[in-house]
């Protein structure tokens, strides 16, 4: 099959390069010069593991290329998925400007029948419009398809290529077909519905998964007051198949590019249907104030911040990826600054992308997770890279000046942390204390 997909970003950039792995020729347009000659040249913009290498056999074997120019992508395309980026506006409704632009691209393009695909997480009704604006343009036969997308950061290429389920919405037998036959080598699980059960199969599956996160994140704080094990109770309640062991995990609370704008925009879809959608604000409110467990801890432990260096493990909003968009560390370090702490940070590979975000004077930018904790009041894990996992407990105990580690992520057991002299304070978990005289200097 021939296939277009417009856009470079996370989704654009996968799907691309699993169409092509599953044999098909797909051409990838960006708007980015710059961009489209680094893809050119086997580079991507983005850290995510496996990416590269398949980028570069399917462009070696001729079936995947790129350029700036949509008329060229979609000449030969029988299936155009546009999957440019819907970030959110200030009142958090997705801004679909790109969306229109490129839908004007295609229409003015268009030369005979294909199958035009968003793959973008959109409003409700938006296939519609991009329907209306190529038909603006072009007065020949096509069909619509929403094609929400469910790849998580960091493990993209795993679940494009073994996703739980293809949803696509549309009209059209045609297009229904063509569609099953792309997707049929990846799952048995194809669900075809209409195109708005579709567009809002994506929100209401990014929205429910928050809400559990927020759940037992709340569980978690009840723990810490009652004295019970979140992790116990959180694999106790998991093994129940209608609820299930996974995004059980508590923490400091979710972020990256979709939870917290899709959360939000859902909030905005339902507010525009005069609709009051309660339980999802509160899973936002939820999630907001989670990431201040951190620092309520980090007082707890050191009465007060002013002048403590704080070694900070992690920026990125999970491993495995670069990516620091809405990553709780942001807030975190934000308000260690200005409670007049100096944050020591470290991330195995998120640190530049947090500095174009967020630099502070205040700040200490570490090249090691070693040289982070050196000399530090206490350390926050903040991401649970495996490096930190790993990491060797009575050498962090050695490093810090008050040896206080704040879990941010609950990736140590018990067992491990009483044969050490740290002060541990997971999340939702017992703390386990020991009584000293900190340093104060
Ligand atoms: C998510 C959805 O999983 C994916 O289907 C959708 O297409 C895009 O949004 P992603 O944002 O890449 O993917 O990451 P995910 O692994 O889902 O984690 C999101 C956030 O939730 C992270 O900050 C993670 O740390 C947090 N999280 C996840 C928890 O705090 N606890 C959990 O149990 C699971």
């Amino acid at each position: 099959m021939n296939i277009a997909v417009i856009g470079t970003g996370y989704v654009g950039l996968v799907s691309g390069v699993c169409y092509a792995e599953l044999g098909h020729d797909v051409y990838c347009v960006d708007k980015d010069p710059a961009k489209v000659e680094l893809l050119q040249g086997g580079e991507v913009p983005i850290y995510e593991p496996g990416l590269q290498p398949l980028m570069r056999s399917n462009a070696d074997a001729g079936r995947l290329k790129f350029t700036t120019d949509t008329a060229t992508a979609i000449a030969g395309a029988e299936v155009v998925i546009i999957a440019v980026g819907t970030p959110p506006l200030p009142n958090g409704e997705a801004d679909m400007q790109y969306i229109e632009v490129a839908a004007k691209e295609i229409g003015e393009a268009m030369n005979g029948y294909k199958v035009i695909c968003v793959k973008s997480t959109v409003p409700v009704g938006t296939n519609e419009r991009v329907r209306a604006i190529i038909a603006d343009y072009y007065k020949g036969s096509f069909d619509n398809a929403s094609v929400p997308e469910f790849l998580r950061e960091g493990t993209a290429v795993q679940d494009t290529m073994n996703p739980d389920r293809v949803v696509f919405g549309t009209e059209s037998k045609h297009a229904a077909s063509l569609l099953t036959e792309l997707h049929a080598p990846l799952t048995k699980e194809i669900v075809v519905t209409d195109i708005r059960s579709a567009e809002m199969i994506k929100y209401a599956s990014n929205a429910f998964l928050a809400t559990k996160i927020s759940f037992i994140n709340e569980i978690a704080n009840i723990c810490e007051k009652v004295g019970a094990d979140v992790s116990e109770v959180a694999k106790g309640m998991g093994y129940d198949r209608r609820i299930g062991a996974s995004f059980l995990r508590a923490g400091i609370g979710y972020g990256g590019s979709c939870f917290p704008k899709d959360t939000k925009a859902l909030i905005q879809i339902a507010g525009n249907v005069a609709y009051d959608f309660k339980l999802l604000k509160a899973v936002v409110e939820v999630n907001q104030h989670q990431r201040y467990g951190v620092l309520d801890k980090l007082f707890n432990a050191l009465g007060t911040l002013k002048g403590k260096t704080i070694a900070v493990w992690g920026l990125a909003f999970k491993p495995e990826t670069d990516d620091v968009r809405e990553s709780p560390a942001l807030e975190i370090v934000d308000r260690l600054i200005a409670l007049g702490a100096v944050p020591k940070v470290y991330d195995p590979v998120a640190l530049e992308s947090f500095r174009k975000v967020y630099d502070d004077p205040a700040m200490m930018w570490c090249q090691s997770a070693q040289e982070a904790i050196q000399g530090s009041d206490a350390l926050c894990l903040l991401t649970e890279w495996k490096e930190f996992v790993e990491f060797d407990l009575a050498a962090i105990e050695a490093a810090l000046a008050n040896p206080i580690l704040i879990d941010g992520r609950n990736v140590y057991s018990y067992e491990a942390v009483k044969g050490t002299g740290l002060s541990y304070y997971p999340v939702g978990r017992p703390v386990h204390h020991i009584e000293r005289e900190y340093v104060h200097g």
